[in-house]
């Protein structure tokens, strides 16, 4: 069976990684040269809604998916009407839209950030009235990696903010002062069966993750498993849904959803029996999903602008490297690393010989 994936980078080559065992080929879709996923399949250079391009994808592939949630919303409708594809254009819409899926939280019951839409300099002002300072203006969709948003600290700041985002709809939430940051993971097969991955804890630093930790018997597990088995029923969603979530006190805030296998599931190619990027493609395909039980005690660090010798890496006991074989640029995510131990100690020991060899800033 062949696969189209809108997009070429990390995400799709660690698909691609994961569906070859299974028997499964590849092609994507990317304008890039050099792409990461190249290796793992055909790279049919091109922008992501060229017509020939989708034209040829639906006469070769079986099923398409997307690796990233900016993908056009007229391809994936285009791919809708003559193939199938996962998720679906309506989760697609929800997802790449701040306003829609925070709306879609308030509609299922899922508490969410306190905000409101601005869609003028004087809807700023009001909103920032309501909502109060500090705040964070964000672009409703396009953001990634923490771009496209700005923290409000005071009125002064009001006027640069506009000046930087205005002419693109916005978004003002209120500034979350979140004890931890989580995230759940889970998958739904075609035949609408749930599997829910342990959740992760994640440390973000200047915006983009850092560092992430499976977290098998959180405290918010099973607030978190509700609302997502509750997104996944409303969209009647096929594949792998991410949230993100902020802990305040002992309760849950969403933060936002990514219709997609996500940064902080990556220690699953390890840490669980079957990982986030396997359990789409069988989603997607028609396939029983797989147990997603943990395996051991896992952590992921991203390597964020460089990269660290991986010979020096893989000496680690319990450590895993996952080049993305992309050139190292400031800010890009390059490559990660999985620590795995059979127990909390042995992780430990893997995590403080890890820090040793990564920039001080990954984790203070
Ligand atoms: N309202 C908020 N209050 C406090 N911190 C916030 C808020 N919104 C975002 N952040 C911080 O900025 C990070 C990135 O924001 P967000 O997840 O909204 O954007 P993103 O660009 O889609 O990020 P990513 O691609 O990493 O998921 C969050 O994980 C969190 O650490
Ligand atoms: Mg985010």
């Amino acid at each position: 069976m062949i696969v189209g994936i809108i997009g070429g980078g990390q995400l799709a080559r660690m698909l691609a990684l994961a569906g070859q065992p299974l028997g499964l080929e590849f092609i994507f879709i990317d304008p890039g040269t050099g792409i990461s996923a190249a290796s793992a399949g055909q790279h049919w250079q091109g922008e992501y809604d060229d017509p020939t391009l989708l034209r040829r994808l639906v006469a070769a592939a079986d099923v398409a998916t997307y690796e990233f949630e900016n993908v056009p919303p007229a391809t994936i409708e285009y791919l809708a009407e003559h193939m199938a594809v996962f998720p679906s254009a309506r989760a697609l819409d929800c997802a790449r839209d701040r306003l829609h899926e925070k709306s879609l939280f308030a509609r299922l019951g899922i508490p969410t950030v306190a905000h409101r839409a601005v869609n003028s300099r004087a809807d700023l002002t009001e909103a920032v009235a309501v909502l109060g300072l500090p705040a964070v203006l964000k672009t409703r969709r396009l953001g990634y990696d923490g771009k496209g948003q700005a923290v409000l600290r005071d009125m002064a700041d009001l006027d640069a903010a506009w000046q930087r985002f205005h002419g693109t709809d916005l978004i003002l939430e209120a500034f979350v002062d979140f004890g931890r940051e989580l995230s759940i993971i889970a998958a739904r097969s075609r035949s609408g069966d749930i599997r829910f991955y342990p959740l992760s804890e994640n440390v973000h630093d200047r915006g983009v993750l850092a560092y992430s930790r499976g977290q098998p018997a959180d405290a918010r597990t099973e607030e978190a498993c509700r609302y997502m088995a509750s997104l996944l029923r409303e969209l009647d969603y096929v594949g792998v849904l991410a949230l993100e979530l902020f802990e305040v006190g002992d309760r849950l805030l969403a933060n936002e959803m990514a219709p997609r296998v996500h940064n902080s599931g990556h220690w699953t190619i390890e840490g669980s029996e079957t990982s986030q990027f396997e359990n789409h493609l069988r989603a997607i395909v028609g396939w029983p999903l797989g147990n997603t039980a943990p395996l051991g005690h896992t952590a992921l660090f991203n390597c964020v602008g460089y990269l660290p010798d991986p010979v020096a890496v893989m000496k680690i006991p319990g450590a895993h490297w996952h080049d993305y074989r992309k050139p190292v640029r400031p800010g890009r995510k390059v490559a990660h690393i999985t620590a795995r131990a059979a127990d909390a100690p042995g992780l430990e020991a893997a995590i403080t010989a890890l820090k040793a060899l990564l920039p001080g800033h990954v984790l203070g």
